[in-house]
């Protein structure tokens, strides 16, 4: 196993292996003030010269010159490298190894593959279940599916058996715990048992081809109708879709249809429309969504007639919407689901109702006609009003122009006035999304000396106008790095001229959306003393200088390597470089001395 090294374990370590306790495994030690003395292990010696310092962790050899902290001296002593000694000392004490991100990884993967491998073997007993058995088989028969769509999804059989499929994987080999992982088994008091156990078994099977997850039919009316494997580390119903191993084999077509149902997917197929998705059991998500997009051009939803389907179908919308697909509704006549209407009308019919789909602005306003009397007059023009400010979603001008128009005619309002009230309506919405509308705030780096130098300034220069002269004099502006930082900087004269309360001047920065509330909380916890203030002040501008500078070095040393890097190394422009270079190197030592006065 690789282990995550870091700063966390290399303290933890210093501080429960105490050198003195660790090093009198191998040295006899005497105390000796506050250190200890013993004979050096790392060269021969009669007299001592090896010393260890518990309260520094540190030994050191004055004979040979060997010296250094625990885990050096476990290195050289037991022949390790770095990460045994780390080992070693961890075994010792105690201490808790963290698994590095890439073991981690690594098993993960290897999880992974194992769990595609077992689902594939419970697929394959299914579908080998489902030859042996009439009544599974006499049911999908039933259900008007032929021998070919049967084959293209798999489909198979959870036999009436507490063990059928756990006994046939364990005898290949794989862990009972896997498959409860799994989910193919379910346990209670410590006995596991097959979870599916006679039912039609669906294999949801991702793009790549490989089961991630099942879905299980009874074949009568008792409940629940479906079992699905719940989430697995394989299997996330929200990223995933019924159908999508089809769909992307097939790559993008001009469009696709999401359903409710295993069965509606399977139906359609079995009667020649092979572009339909099912949502896997839950209300579609933006990343199914995204999905489907990548899919098709043009996107239909055709859910179920019913009050749920209908509130299944607007959330829907919603979703695809924020994803920047506007799709069409399919309603299909007397209550029927896709299967049930194709296997009554067939494959043209079907489609045709495609053709006639509505445009989910025309699926909404009619809906929503049905919730008021038209005959009335306060009935009319409430629904006018929840319908204009559906067509106050209509970003594109000519779109939302024709709407107007047709919903006019149709239910006799005057279309100036839908007009003015959509602009009205339109006008109220921005003003309030203008206010939320926040970027995410990001945490600064505040362990960087840099950006504390540039807030500590800009903390100074908020002081009073004398300290804020002093430091621009001071400072050249394109010193500051960080962007919000050199916004405020250039304010201040505003704010002084001005003479804007802080809060003010605040406000009006994060209004614009120039500098973020967190970076003035920043600011605003910076100390400032009204003594030494000056010497306070200078620091920050030398480590502001200092960084600058060394950003210059490593630009020139880029430039330097990949001049040289070239066959014709163009002599002059080296020259100039590397005498830049040195002034740099001077100005750096210059400031490094000062620093230290
Ligand atoms: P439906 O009840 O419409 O199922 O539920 P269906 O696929 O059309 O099946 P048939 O025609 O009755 O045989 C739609 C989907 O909701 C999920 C399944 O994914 C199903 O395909 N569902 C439904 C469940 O997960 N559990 C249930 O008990 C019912
Ligand atoms: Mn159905």
């Amino acid at each position: 196993m690789s282990f995550l090294i870091d700063d966390v374990l290399l303290e933890e370590i210093r501080d429960r292996a105490e050198i003195y306790e660790f090093i009198s495994g191998y040295v006899d030690l005497k105390r000796s003030g506050s250190n200890y003395m013993g004979l050096c292990p790392f060269h021969s010696e009669k007299t001592p010269s090896f010393s260890v310092s518990p309260s520094k962790g540190i030994f050191k050899c004055f004979g040979c010159g060997e010296g250094g902290d625990v885990i050096t001296f476990a290195m050289k002593r037991e022949n390790l490298s770095f990460t045994e000694a780390i080992k070693f000392l961890a075994e010792k004490y105690n201490i808790e190894l963290k698994k590095s991100k890439s073991s981690i990884n690594r098993e993960e993967e290897e999880k992974k593959k194992r769990f595609f491998e077992i689902n594939k073997e419970a697929a394959r007993l299914f579908f080998a279940n489902l030859r042996e058995s009439k009544a599974p088989l006499f049911y999908l028969q039933k259900r008007g599916l032929s021998q070919k769509t049967i084959l293209k999804y798999g489909l198979g059989f959870a036999k009436d058996s507490w063990d059928d499929l756990k006994n046939h994987l364990l005898n290949k080999g794989y862990k009972e715990e896997d498959l409860i992982e799994l989910n193919l088994l379910s346990s209670s008091k410590s006995k596991s048992y097959d979870r599916f156990r006679n039912r039609i078994i669906f294999p949801i099977i991702n793009a790549k081809g490989e089961v991630i997850a099942f879905g299980g039919r009874v074949m009568d009316d008792s409940k629940p109708k479906y079992l699905n494997s719940s989430e697995t580390p394989i299997f996330h119903k929200g990223s995933n879709l019924f159908n999508l191993n089809i769909i992307s084999k097939e790559g993008k077509r001009d469009k696709i249809l999401l359903v409710e149902g295993y069965m509606d997917v399977i139906s359609l197929y079995n009667s020649g429309i092979n572009y339909s998705v099912a949502s896997l059991g839950t209300s579609l998500t933006e990343n199914q969504a995204k999905i489907i997009k990548r899919y098709a051009k043009e996107v239909y939803i055709c859910y179920d007639g019913d009050l749920a389907g209908i509130n299944a179908t607007n959330r829907a919308i919603d979703i695809f919407l924020s994803v920047g697909i506007s799709p069409g509704i399919v309603s299909l006549p007397e209550g029927l689901d896709p299967d049930e209407y194709i296997k009554k009308y067939g494959k043209i019919s079907f489609e045709g109702q495609l053709k006639s789909a509505h445009s989910y602005l025309e699926y909404r306003i009619s809906n929503l006609r049905e919730k008021y009397n038209l005959k009335e007059a306060k009935g009319l023009s409430d629904f006018t009003i929840a319908a204009a400010k559906i067509l106050t979603a209509i970003k594109n001008p000519i779109e939302k122009d024709v709407y107007v128009k047709k919903f006019a005619s149709k239910y006799k309002v005057d279309e100036n006035v839908l007009n003015n009230y959509i602009g009205y309506l339109k006008k109220n919405t921005y003003k309030k999304e203008g206010t939320k509308v926040q970027k995410p705030k990001k945490v600064l780096n505040i362990k960087s000396g840099k950006l504390l130098a540039e807030l500590g300034l800009i903390s100074y220069s908020l002081k009073d106008e004398e300290t804020y002269a002093y430091i621009k004099e001071r400072l050249d502006i394109i010193s500051f790095s960080n962007m919000a930082a050199r916004i405020i900087f250039e304010e201040l004269d505003n704010y002084y001229k001005n003479k804007m309360s802080k809060e003010d001047f605040f406000q009006g920065l994060i209004k614009k959306d120039l500098v973020t509330r967190e970076f003035i909380n920043n600011i605003a916890s910076m100390e400032i003393s009204d003594y030494e203030d000056k010497k306070i002040i200078s620091e920050y501008l030398t480590t502001l200088e200092r960084a600058n500078l060394i950003r210059d070095k490593e630009n020139i040393l880029d430039s330097i390597e990949k001049i040289a890097g070239t066959k014709s190394s163009d002599k002059n422009t080296l020259k100039e470089l590397i005498n830049k270079l040195q002034e740099i190197n001077l100005k750096l030592s210059d400031l490094n001395e000062g620093g230290q006065k």
